[in-house]
C-alpha cells in the first residue's frame, strides 16, 4: 500500500491538471462517457482522501458515508454547487470547494453566444441551408431583433452577469440587473448598469439574461407568470442551471408568440431534453457547453487539484465554500 493520498476524479479531466495531481496522489480517473451510475459511485468513492466531482454526481450524508472517515475533500469541478449538499459536508468534517472566476469570461462568452445566435435566427438559418431548400436573398427573409441599443436585463449579478454586462456595454446597450444584493455605486457605475425589481426586469428587457444559483427560491423563477410580463419580442439565455426555468412554460410561450426566442445551455432534467422545446425553431439548445474552452477546462482542473493539495496538507483551499469546518 502507497502512503500518497488516494484520490478519485469522476470524469476524465484535462491533461496538465491531472499530471501535476498525480505527482503527489494515487489517482484513479473514472472513465465513463455517461457518469457513474449512483450505486457504483458509493461504491467507488470508498477509502478516498479526496474527490473531485463533477456537477452530474449529488454529494450528500450518504455519499460521504459512503466514502469513510478519511476524506478531506469535495472538490467541485464547477462554480455551481447545487449538486453538493454543503452542511452535509461540514457535518462529516469534509472541506468542500468549487471553481469560481477562473470560468467567469468564458460563461459570459457563452451566454453571449446564445443571445446573438437566437436573436439572428443563426441557428434556424443554418438549419435552412444545410436542408438544401432553393432561396433568393429577400427583404422579407427570417428577420430578427436588433441587439446593439436594446435593453439586456440581467437575473443574477454575480460574478459572470458583471461579465455579460460588460459585453452588453460594447453593444450600446441598456443594463439592467435584479438581484438580492444592491450593488455598490461604483459597481454599478463601471458594469453601467441599474438595480431594478424582477417585474421591471421583466416588463423593460429585450434580452433576459439568467446567472443566478440554483436554489429552492430560483427553481422554476421562470415560468408562465414570468413569461407573461415579458416582450413578445423578448429573448430569454439561460447559462445558469436548467430548473431555475420552467421549461414546459418556456416552449408554451415561445410557441404561441409570448417570446421571440430563446437560447439554452442548461436543461431541467439532463441531460434530457424536452422535446417540445426541441420541436421549435426558435429555441437554440447547445449541450452545457458554458466553460467549455481549452484554457478554462485547463484552469478549472487546476483550481480543483490547488484545492485537493491544500486539504491535504490541512491549509485553507483557495475556493473553500464552508471555512467553518475549519473551526
Ligand atoms: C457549470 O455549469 C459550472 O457550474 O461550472
Ligand atoms: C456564479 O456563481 C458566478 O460566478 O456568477
Amino acid at each position: 500500500m502507497s502512503d500518497r493520498p488516494n484520490v478519485l476524479v469522476t470524469r476524465p479531466i484535462m491533461e496538465v491538471p491531472l499530471r501535476t495531481l498525480e505527482s503527489r496522489c494515487d489517482v484513479t480517473v473514472h472513465e465513463n462517457d455517461f457518469g457513474i451510475p449512483r450505486d457504483e459511485l458509493l461504491k467507488v468513492v470508498q477509502g478516498r482522501d479526496a474527490i473531485i466531482t463533477m456537477l452530474t454526481e449529488k454529494v450528500d450524508a450518504e455519499l460521504l458515508g459512503a466514502a469513510g472517515p478519511q476524506l478531506k475533500i469535495i472538490a467541485n469541478h464547477a462554480v455551481g454547487f447545487d449538486n453538493i449538499t454543503v452542511t452535509d459536508c461540514t457535518a462529516a468534517g469534509v472541506v468542500a470547494t468549487n471553481t469560481p472566476d477562473v470560468l467567469t469570461e468564458t460563461t459570459a462568452d457563452t451566454a453571449f453566444a446564445l443571445l446573438m445566435t437566437a436573436a439572428r435566427r443563426v441557428g434556424e438559418g443554418e438549419r435552412f441551408l444545410r436542408s438544401g431548400q432553393p432561396w433568393i436573398w429577400g427583404p422579407l427573409m427570417m428577420l430578427g431583433q436588433d441587439i446593439h441599443h436594446k435593453t439586456i436585463g440581467i437575473a443574477g449579478f454575480g460574478r459572470i452577469g458583471q461579465a455579460v454586462a460588460r459585453r452588453a456595454k460594447g453593444f450600446g446597450m441598456q443594463v439592467i440587473y435584479a438581484d438580492a444584493i444592491q450593488l455598490p455605486a461604483e459597481v454599478e457605475a463601471e458594469a453601467g448598469a441599474r438595480r431594478v425589481d424582477m417585474d421591471t426586469l421583466l416588463a423593460e428587457s429585450d434580452f433576459v439574461s439568467i446567472h443566478t444559483n440554483l436554489t429552492p427560491e430560483t427553481r422554476h423563477l421562470f415560468g408562465a407568470e414570468a413569461f407573461k410580463k415579458m416582450k413578445p419580442s423578448a429573448v430569454l439565455v439561460n447559462t445558469s442551471r436548467g430548473p431555475v426555468v420552467d421549461e414546459d412554460a418556456l416552449a408554451d410561450a415561445l410557441a404561441a408568440g409570448g417570446l421571440f426566442a430563446a437560447g439554452l445551455d442548461v436543461f431541467e432534467k439532463e441531460p434530457e431534453v424536452n422535446p417540445k422545446l426541441l420541436a421549435l425553431e426558435n429555441v437554440v439548445v447547445i449541450p452545457h457547453l458554458g466553460s467549455a474552452t481549452v484554457d478554462t477546462r485547463n484552469a478549472m482542473g487546476a483550481l480543483a487539484v490547488e484545492n485537493v493539495f491544500a486539504a491535504l496538507d490541512g491549509t485553507c483551499p483557495p475556493t473553500i465554500l464552508n471555512p467553518e469546518v475549519l473551526g
